[in-house]
């Protein structure tokens, strides 16, 4: 009988400490230990980030392999997040990693995170065919990726500001709300309706995106109403909520509709924590039917950041012997 390949990955590229494991691309396990010191600070401070890391990786790998069932001694390779990332983070999940590659002397793979949310998609049935697109929308990034083979992916659109996380955490600053602001602008907008304020939608040309404006719209939107109602956020947090859930929505789709039209692509995808977004994930469904797409969004737990991706990534890297040498290099930025 043939031995599986069992990929070891590590994700630490923000302030989720992530370890996963997984079998021929069958995920064994999957284990998150999230940071809670950033809240009171209203985002994520890297240095706090870094220190966590490192209090948090060795439980969270440990406890990531006795989950799986495979032992050390039958991992066959080391993914681990590469790029891009806070610098302190990934130099803690990447030392690990190489160490670890060194004791047990089993190859090293650097995954890129946005890659890497890309092929979440390939974790579970159903799978989407290629070539598909994928818009990825996180906390750090908003992208569209055209997918011609799990190793040939291209950036055909991205934000020229704010990402669509950030979009949602800043518009919930805005409100008063604590960080991250997404999932509960997302709670109160189940409560709103959506069409009693509007947002402006900007007007980029291509395949890019940008957010800035809507920020600056709902500054003024909220610092006009609160002079003439000093409860106007609390009487009406539901359908503002709804209403900023409903823009940045239809900023998103709007373009995916445009580069499902020039690639002409029905197989649809979407991956990073926004995808977590009811908004996102209903209009997308919608949106599919009347085009004729087939859409695919992952299970939640592989939306935000996790290290299942990682290892699924690696699978793919292992077949196409995409190994690293133990000086590779981890980055901040962003490039692929
Ligand atoms: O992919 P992710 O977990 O981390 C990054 O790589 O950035 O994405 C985190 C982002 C945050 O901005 C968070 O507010 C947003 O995803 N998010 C949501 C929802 N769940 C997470 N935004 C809107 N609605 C949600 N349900
Ligand atoms: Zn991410």
């Amino acid at each position: 009988m043939l031995m599986a390949i069992n990929i070891l990955a590590i994700e630490s590229s923000c302030d989720e400490t992530a370890a996963a494991v997984c079998a021929d691309g069958r995920i064994l396990s999957n284990v998150i230990a999230n940071q809670t010191v950033h809240a009171q600070y209203g985002g994520v401070v890297p240095e706090l980030a870094s220190r966590a890391h490192m209090q948090n990786i060795v439980p969270v790998v440990d406890s990531a392999i006795k989950r799986s069932g495979v032992t050390l001694q039958e991992i066959n390779a080391i993914a681990f997040t590469k790029a891009p990332g806070l610098i302190g983070s990934l130099l803690v999940g990447s030392q690990f990693a190489k160490s670890l590659a060194l004791s047990l002397n089993v190859p090293l793979i650097g995954v890129h995170h946005m890659q890497a949310h890309v092929l979440a998609n390939l974790i579970d049935e159903p799978r989407p065919e290629f070539p598909f697109l994928c818009l990825t929308v996180s906390g750090g990034h908003t992208q569209i990726v055209k997918c011609d083979s799990p190793y040939q992916l291209t950036v055909i659109g991205e934000t020229m500001d704010d990402a669509a996380g950030e979009a949602f955490d800043k518009s919930a600053k805005l409100l008063g709300l604590p960080y991250p602001g997404g999932p509960l602008i997302d709670n109160y907008a189940s409560k709103g309706n959506a069409s009693r304020f509007s947002f402006p939608e900007p007007q980029i040309p291509g395949l890019n995106f940008s957010f800035s404006g809507l920020k600056t719209a709902i500054l003024y939107f909220i610092r006009d109403n609160e002079q003439k109602d000093s409860n106007f956020l609390r009487n009406n947090i539901n359908d503002i909520c709804a209403s900023i859930q409903k823009r940045i929505v239809s900023i998103l789709l709007n373009k995916l509709k445009r580069a499902a039209e020039e690639t002409g692509i029905t197989e649809i995808c979407v991956a990073g924590g926004v995808s977590a977004n009811s908004g996102l994930r209903t209009s997308l469904t919608e949106m599919g039917m009347r085009n004729g797409w087939k859409t695919y969004i992952p299970a939640f737990q592989y939306c935000t950041d996790n290290a299942a991706m990682i290892a699924i990534t690696g699978y793919y890297k292992f077949l196409n012997e995409e190994f690293d040498e133990l000086d590779v290099k981890i980055s901040a930025r962003s490039e692929w």
